[in-house]
């Protein structure tokens, strides 16, 4: 059996997996050539209506399938505390917190979490001022670059909600996925406790 490559093309767009179909095309003795395949990384995504709360605020938003919840906050309503780090999971530069639990945003699809509530450092202090936290954060100087910051800060935050006085050891294993570049550990468990103590 010959599949052509309009024939291929047509099959994508009408929705059947293009590994599925690249899998069967060799199975079948057909080829398809790299421009065939570089033609299936170009097929549009579908967009998707979702509405979320964002920092106490009720937002729509037309998100692509694919589109995970940090680039929706990041292009989508201009929230860039959230980093985008690893974007693998791995760092915590993105947290934030979703239905006050943090998790990473690079990991999670923005079209999923419609009826959900979502915290960005941004909607921490809500207002100008900080919260004792990021005050904390600010006086015992615990960053460098600061680029991890918002992500130990929204972590942080949500461990001083469960967990008012935790001990140095709940403050290291509460932090414990959430990664500093330039080293500033010490630093951040020392403003986490004082924060806890401030309060
Ligand atoms: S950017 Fe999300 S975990 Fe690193
Ligand atoms: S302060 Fe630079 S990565 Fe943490």
């Amino acid at each position: 059996m010959k599949i052509s490559r309009r024939g291929f093309v047509k099959l994508v767009i009408g929705g059947t997996s293009a590994a599925v179909l690249v899998a069967a095309a060799w199975l079948l003795g057909t080829r398809p050539g790299r421009e065939t395949l570089l033609s299936l990384t170009e097929q549009p995504v579908a967009s998707k209506s979702v509405t979320l709360t964002v920092n106490g605020a009720r937002e729509t938003l037309d998100v692509k399938a694919n589109a995970t919840l940090l680039e929706a906050l990041r292009e989508d309503l201009d929230l860039r505390g959230a980093k985008p780090g690893c974007l693998n999971g791995e760092c915590g530069a993105c947290t934030v917190l979703l239905d006050g639990l943090p998790v990473y945003s690079c990991q999670r699809l923005a079209v999923e979490l419609s009826g959900h509530s979502v915290t960005t450092i941004e909607g921490l202090s809500g207002g100008a001022s900080l919260t004792p936290l990021q005050q904390a954060f600010q006086d015992e100087g615990a960053f460098q670059c600061g680029f991890c910051t918002p992500g130990f800060i929204v972590t942080a935050t949500a461990l001083l909600e469960s967990t008012p006085r935790p001990s140095e050891l709940q403050v290291r294993q509460a932090l414990s996925g959430n990664l500093c570049r330039c080293g500033s550990y010490a630093h951040v468990v020392k403003a986490v406790l004082a924060a806890a103590e401030a309060t």
